[in-house]
């Protein structure tokens, strides 16, 4: 039967970085998720006859919100749904799901690398017909919806069973249950040369996959192990968990702690890797020997020709303007389209729908190529066992011949966590201000070349969007200041930290980013404004 609920707006429902991402104690109040997908609904003009994508990470909440979601669907006139079984599919697939079908949008519930359970977060990412995630323009019209909301319809209805791959109907609605597992590896298995690295781990080549408890532990052992041969034990913590066992899903070298451990122990595997929450980032470790996401977009590009998907040639390369300019040499020895965007992966769609770019990647462990909307973490991953299968080379050697042929970018991010959101804003607001008058002062031994916030025109829909603070020093250092999007408790500074060298290749980071990061805090007033020292995460 079909109801219309009365129900009162919440104020708190603006989208982030990436979607909707909030404190599962927040998103299972009342009507809290009906609001907001009913306000995505009328933001779009309705979905009548069209076609959804569902589905998500499997953490807390994922499956109460799923049912809520595919009856509020019908109810809403939708014509088809298409869910992952059991409810579970990563963002990758997702966007693969949504292309494939030429579906309308889609819903991946997750809240990415933020911890999941009760005490986590809980989020909706919305994607759009392109099979990314909404354009800003949505974004804002949905939160002015949610302000104003006061009824929603749904259909009364016992739950939808998503065991079984299949066809269903939930009122008028038809409901498609798929195998994302299968999909997805049909994709990868498509793209790279199995064959070779099939022989690379039938040669004895050792391998560690971590999935955090999350979403990828089926499609790992799924490639990896069955398809690819690697041994059973490579991949770990593979049972998806709805509080992920307490892990915090972040492939990152504080999150990923025990696979790090392993990695830098005697008898490390010969590479190591993780994807987070909803399988979109990667991290990509040697043995003793970490790859920073900027480098490994960089070196991706470079090799691109031993990818069977990418051998006839790529269109540019993209990054966010936060994450190191190394893949920007590689452009320009390869002659190829270089762009840098804000913060967010929707800023790369216009760029790949308009084939002005292949591959683009952004520092917070997120690297993906034009086969989708979305980074793609199991994607890099086979890019890196395809580049080693070909070269022969271990992960260490390629990344150390890259920088003897590009010079090496010394970078890290540091955050400055659970600040008051006023001193936060006030703290960017006073820096940006303040950045005119900076150029040609002298700290520490930098000297400031230039200072301006990052503004982004985007060449296919014209549309202008300022995203972060950059000071640029004489020797080519930079210091990137932005907000946090995605945090759920205050607001988190983050600042990016890059040195660039030619010669000093086999330094230790923290050491060489040193100085830089006290300049970092001299220029923002970081420690008098926030009483911070010393940042609270640095990957
Ligand atoms: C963070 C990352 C950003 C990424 C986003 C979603 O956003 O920094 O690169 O696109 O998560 O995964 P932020 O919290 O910095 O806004
Ligand atoms: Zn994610």
């Amino acid at each position: 039967m079909l109801k219309t609920v009365k129900t009162t707006p919440y104020t708190d429902q603006k989208m982030g970085t990436a979607g909707l991402r909030k404190k599962s104690k927040i998103a299972t109040q009342e009507n809290y998720i009906e609001n907001f997908v009913q306000s995505v609904f009328d933001a779009i003009g309705g979905v009548k006859g069209q076609t959804f994508i569902l589905g998500g990470d499997g953490r807390y909440f994922n499956k109460v919100a799923i049912q809520k979601i595919m009856k509020m669907s019908a109810a809403n006139g939708m014509k088809k749904m298409i869910v992952g079984q059991n409810g579970f599919i990563s963002t990758p697939t997702s966007s693969r799901v949504l292309l494939d079908n030429k579906a309308d949008g889609g819903f991946v519930l997750t809240a990415s690398h933020n911890p999941g359970g009760i005490n986590g977060d809980f989020g909706i990412k919305y994607a759009v017909a392109s099979g990314g995630q909404c354009p800003t323009a949505v974004s804002d019209k949905i939160y002015e919806n949610t302000k104003k909301i006061s009824e929603y319809k749904i259909l009364e209805a016992d739950d939808v069973d998503l065991s079984k791959i299949g066809t269903q109907k939930l009122g008028d609605m038809e409901i498609e249950i798929i195998d994302p597992v299968q999909i997805y590896a049909d994709m990868m298995s498509s793209m790279f040369d199995f064959a070779a690295i099939r022989k690379l781990f039938a040669g004895g080549f050792t391998f560690v996959f971590d999935a955090m408890n999350a979403v990828t532990g089926p499609y790992a052992r799924k490639i990896f192990v069955e398809m690819l041969g690697a041994s059973p034990d490579s991949v770990v913590n593979d049972v998806p968990l709805e509080d992920f066992g307490g892990l915090h899903p972040d492939p990152n070298l504080i999150y990923a702690k025990k696979l790090v451990e392993r990695m830098y122990s005697d008898d490390a595997p010969d590479m190591g890797s993780a994807n987070d929450g909803d399988g979109d980032r990667n991290m990509i470790l040697g043995k003793k020997f970490f790859v920073t996401p900027s480098d490994s977009l960089a070196i991706i590009t470079d090799n691109y020709k031993y990818i069977p998907a990418y051998k006839n040639g790529i269109y540019g390369v993209a990054k966010s303007a936060a994450t190191s300019t190394a893949v920007g040499r590689v452009a320009k020895a390869l002659g190829i389209g270089y762009y840098e965007v804000p913060t967010g992966w929707k800023y790369f769609c216009n760029l790949m729908d308009s084939n002005r770019i292949t591959f683009c990647g952004e520092e917070s462990f997120g690297t993906g190529s034009s086969h989708i909307r979305e980074k793609d973490g199991i994607w890099a991953i086979l890019f890196w066992l395809n580049i080693i299968a070909a070269t022969g080379k271990s992960v260490e050697q390629i990344t150390r011949e890259h920088w003897q042929k590009y010079g090496r970018s010394y970078y890290m991010r540091n955050d400055y966590d659970g600040i008051d959101t006023e001193v936060a804003n006030k703290l960017m607001s006073d820096l940006e201000a303040r950045m005119p008058s900076l150029a040609g002062k002298q700290f520490g031994s930098f000297t400031v070349k230039e200072a301006k916030p990052f503004i982004y025109n985007d060449p296919v829909d014209g549309s202008s969007t300022k995203n972060g603070l950059i000071v640029y020093f004489t020797d080519n250092s930079r210091i990137v200041y932005r907000l946090s999007g995605t945090g759920t408790n205050g607001a988190t500074l983050r600042i990016y930290l890059e040195r660039y060298e030619t010669k000093l290749l086999d330094e230790d980071v923290e050491k060489m980013l040193e100085e830089l990061a006290d300049v970092s805090r001299a220029i923002a007033e970081v420690t008098e404004r926030t009483g911070k020292a010393k940042a609270d995460l640095l990957t």
